[in-house]
């Protein structure tokens, strides 16, 4: 359920008109409804309820600061890839106890930024990674908490660049391998063995991948009991999909929570307390957002008739990259005129700049506003500055109001960290020997 709906045919979030912030912020942007995002949230943990638990919402979703900071205020933690993600969450005040940090690649900058800050938890994904992180939290004089990301080679039945549980993908430590690293990381003096992470994919909209993969992690952690090693963590990561489509429901999360617990109520971890850490990001952020755009030009192609925005694959990428498929809404719906089959395209210089292909729409005019729904994930956070594009504005509703919670970036900005090769001075020395 969202909060972005028709009222006497214009679309809202929540209680403030789209067409109204487009006025004053301009287009393109991103909205996003706070109510929506908390009560994603509060769906998603209700589902756990009975089972002890940290939802750490996955910032690389959405990290804008005013989406952590309503997530944050209504209990939740967060899961970071990245001394940036870190600074987002601290900046919002977000206590280390709640923060995991997961990825295959982090700096030592970034690992000892977060041992300085106090985590809960490092989700680490090779051998090599857990010596060094082992090294710095022995030269700064503590142990580090860390998990270790099994991959639990389950096919997640999703996109091949968001599928991550697989053998050949570059995620996690081999299945095969876990028990052998866990006998070295229980060795290594700087570490506290306390968990075992797993994250197959994203967008998943089977349950069976996440059962397949709890099975496999749960013999895991029978057989580590079995050496004593007791762990106090298991990370399910994130993954549960969201509806794109009308008519096609990837599973509730209270039935996802449902399946999952159905497996571990009876496990030797649910015996002993262990907490369970969940890693959601598009179920939460997902519909929460949209981005509003506005049609610049209509054109009749020879073969097509093409529906140009001022939104581009710079602002939402997932179309060109996934082929994925985001309703198109808008803004202002009109009735008795006849729907046309078009292609909603942006203004950048590739074919693979599109938002939608032979879709059937209502027959939009130059001038008029577009919604484009389900881009409160991945959406801003994958954005660029392609074709020397300015970020677009984010803007936040909670009720009747609206705030703008990223300004909208000039052109000004995107320039400033450039310089010319410096003019040689009198005095000074060149390699080229000029
Ligand atoms: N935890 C880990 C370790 C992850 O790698 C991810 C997502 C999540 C949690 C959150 O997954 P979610 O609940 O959002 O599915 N850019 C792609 C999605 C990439 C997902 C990367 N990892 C897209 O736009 O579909």
């Amino acid at each position: 359920m969202d909060h972005f709906i028709y009222r006497e045919n214009r679309l809202f979030c929540e209680q403030v008109p789209l067409e109204r912030i487009a006025q004053e912020v301009g287009t393109p942007f991103y909205c996003y409804s706070e109510q929506t995002l908390c009560h994603h949230y509060q769906v998603f943990v209700q589902a756990f309820a009975s089972f002890p638990h940290l939802i750490c919402f996955s910032v690389k979703a959405n990290s804008n600061l005013a989406v952590l900071d309503a997530l944050y205020r209504q209990g939740a933690g967060f899961d970071i890839v990245s001394g940036g993600e870190l600074a987002r969450v601290q900046r919002i005040g977000c206590p280390g106890e709640r923060i995991v940090f997961s990825g295959v690649g982090k700096s030592s900058a970034e690992i000892q930024a977060a041992l300085q800050y106090g985590i809960r938890l490092f989700n680490v994904e090779s051998l090599a990674e857990l010596r060094r992180i082992n090294h710095l939290a022995g030269q700064m004089g503590r142990k580090a908490p860390v998990a270790l990301r099994i991959n639990p080679d389950v096919d997640p039945q999703t996109h091949p660049h968001i599928s991550t549980g697989l053998r050949r993908n570059k995620f996690g430590v081999p299945y095969h391998q876990a028990l052998s690293l866990y006998r070295e990381a229980a060795r290594l003096p700087h570490l506290e063995l306390l968990g075992l992470d797993c994250h197959i994919g994203s967008q998943l909209t089977a349950l069976d991948p996440f059962v397949d993969a709890l099975r496999r992690v749960l013999l895991l952690l029978n057989t580590l009991e079995k050496e004593g090693i007791l762990l106090r963590y298991l990370d399910l990561g994130g993954g549960l999909g969201i509806p794109y489509e009308e008519g096609r429901l990837p599973p509730h999360p209270g039935l996802y929570a449902d399946a999952l617990l159905a497996e571990l109520s009876s496990s030797s971890f649910a015996a002993r307390q262990g907490s369970l850490i969940l890693e959601p990001g598009r179920v939460i952020a997902g519909n929460a957002g949209v981005l509003v755009a506005r049609v610049e030009y209509i054109k009749q192609g020879e073969e097509k008739l093409f529906i140009i925005l001022d939104a581009g694959m710079n602002d939402l990428i997932r179309p060109a990259l996934y082929g994925a498929y985001h309703t198109l809404l808008p803004v202002e719906r009109r009735f008795g005129q006849e729907e046309r089959v078009a292609d909603v395209v942006g203004p950048i210089c590739e074919s693979g700049d599109f938002f939608a292909h032979d879709r059937l729409l209502p027959p939009f005019q130059e001038g008029d506003l577009l919604a484009v729904r389900s881009a409160g994930a991945y959406g801003f956070t994958m954005s660029s500055n392609y074709n020397t594009r300015p970020r677009v504005a984010e803007v936040m509703v909670r009720g009747d109001r609206f705030a703008v919670v990223r300004q909208r970036e000039t052109i000004a900005q995107i320039l400033a960290n450039e310089s010319l090769f410096p003019v040689q001075t009198a005095g000074s020395t060149s390699d080229r020997g000029v």
